[in-house]
């Protein structure tokens, strides 16, 4: 039965109510409805609705019915109740009778709505913090292991100078870090319990809001009871968050799809990750990575949505508000998955040497240095940059590296060149003298390894 019937003559037409009914999205929000309620059952018998002895009863049903969803939260998406709170209410009632039919005294689904996904997005975003941590140790481990793999570092995708496949890890490393710390920014803002607030006005009943506020795990207790029903802030920055998140996810998989392709030949992904093509025998493609790729258009499609549906709504609650919580689930579980498969890829990811450090060789990705050399001899940069181009479209023309030109050919381009340039215009010399912090020598790049360690460490 609704929870509303009495002021309606008629049964809501089947279609409607499948339109209008949210329990097949929002059974997800049962273990914080029923903590939520067991919270307002005390609140009650502070202000004489509920005896002592009513909210034990009260609260022991509601314990059990926790451990009953725990165990099988597929029973309630079976039952036609309109949502998780009518659900939680009629089962309540099954067990106590009506005793079960004191506890929405003074609260409303507004309010109970609010408070349900707000002690929802705490705990996601504590497991989504402990699956970034996961995959950033990958990262770091990765990093590790591929200390001395020196691959070409792109500006334009063109080649530009030489990193290593460990400073290419660590960058992703630093973008969760930033992700990790949106998340927790958060949490701090929506930590405040709308619980209380009642439809729209406040409830008419003396309660310590910041009593059961703290009680359920909240900071304290918010405001304006219009703003605190109407406020969904916090579902779009989760949005905002996994938008950003999973922007950077798609960045990572584009850079291993290129790596991959046959023209780059960097890396290999495991078949653990691959399929294959139904035509052609000998293709092995990174479904996995252009999957991660893909999904971030969702998720920021999620964002978008929820940002159009909100932005007309005058206070307070309006059932559009319902809109919110298919997009914010669907776009946290996708975060979540492209995280592990991320994690996943990793795993037992190739990396060809040999390939990496010849591309690094060639494009002339150590002209900087030849420059820095020239300034170093005393010409101006802005001078020894043209000198340097020149020497490249000189030892293009001859097909030649650098480093591969004699003395004299470079001494044509300029005098102040001796034999003691080589040495600089090794792959060793460009990596080791990006010596500052941040900078790809192996010193830096062991340096902030160990770093990155300690901070997955102390998390
Ligand atoms: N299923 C509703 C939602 O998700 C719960 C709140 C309903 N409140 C109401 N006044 N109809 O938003």
């Amino acid at each position: 039965m609704a929870l509303w019937g009495g002021r309606f003559s008629q049964a809501a037409d089947q279609r409607f109510k499948h339109f209008n009914d949210s329990l097949r999205f929002d059974y997800r929000l049962a273990e914080q409805d029923i903590i939520g309620s067991i919270g307002w059952s005390k609140a009650l018998v502070t202000v004489n609705i509920l005896t002592a002895d009513e909210q034990k009863r009260l609260e022991q049903a509601l314990n059990e019915l926790l451990t009953s969803v725990r165990n099988d939260p597929q029973q309630i998406i079976a039952s036609d109740a309109e949502d998780i709170h009518s659900w939680v209410e009629q089962k309540l009632i099954e067990k106590v009778g009506d005793l079960g039919k004191k506890l929405h005294t003074g609260r409303s689904r507004n309010d109970q709505v609010a408070t349900d996904l707000k002690l929802w997005c705490k705990e996601e975003i504590a497991l989504l913090i402990q699956t970034i941590e996961h995959f950033q140790l990958k990262l770091v481990n990765t990093a590790q292991q591929y200390q001395n793999a020196v691959m070409p570092g792109y500006t334009h995708l063109q080649r530009a100078q030489p990193v290593t496949f460990a400073h290419w890890c660590l960058a992703y490393y630093e973008m969760l870090v930033r992700d990790k710390s949106r998340l927790t920014d958060t949490l701090d803002r929506l930590n405040v319990s709308p619980l209380g607030s009642g439809a729209l006005a406040g409830t008419a009943y003396a309660i310590d809001r910041d009593l059961l506020a703290q009680y359920l795990g909240f900071k304290t207790a918010t405001n304006n009871s219009l703003d605190s029903v109407s406020d969904r802030d916090h579902v779009l920055e989760l949005l905002s968050n996994a938008s950003i998140g999973m922007n950077h996810l798609s960045r990572f998989a584009e850079d291993l799809i290129i790596y991959n392709s046959g023209e780059s030949n960097f890396v290999e992904l495991s078949d653990r990750v691959t399929s294959g093509s139904s035509l052609m025998p000998q293709k092995k493609n990174p479904d996995a990575l252009e999957l991660i790729r893909g999904k971030s258009g969702r998720v920021l499609g999620a964002l978008t949505g929820a940002m159009m549906t909100f932005k007309g709504l005058p206070l307070a609650y309006n059932k559009d508000m319902q809109e919110d919580k298919e997009g914010l689930f669907d776009a946290l579980d996708t975060w979540h998955e492209c995280l592990d498969m991320a994690s996943l890829v990793l795993d037992d990811i190739k990396i060809n040497y040999d390939v990496c450090l010849a591309a690094a060789k060639q494009g002339y990705s150590n002209a900087t240095e030849l420059a820095d050399y020239l300034v170093a001899k005393g010409v101006p940069f802005r001078e020894a940059h043209h000198i340097v181009g020149e020497a490249v479209v000189g030892a293009i023309a001859k097909q030649k590296a650098l480093e591969e030109l004699t003395i004299d050919e470079l001494k044509s381009f300029s005098s102040v060149i001796e034999s003691d340039v080589y040495s600089i215009l090794s792959i060793e010399s460009c990596l080791n003298k990006r010596c500052a912090k941040g900078g790809v020598s192996p010193l830096q790049i062991a340096e902030q390894i160990k770093k990155a360690k300690n901070s997955l460490k102390d998390s």
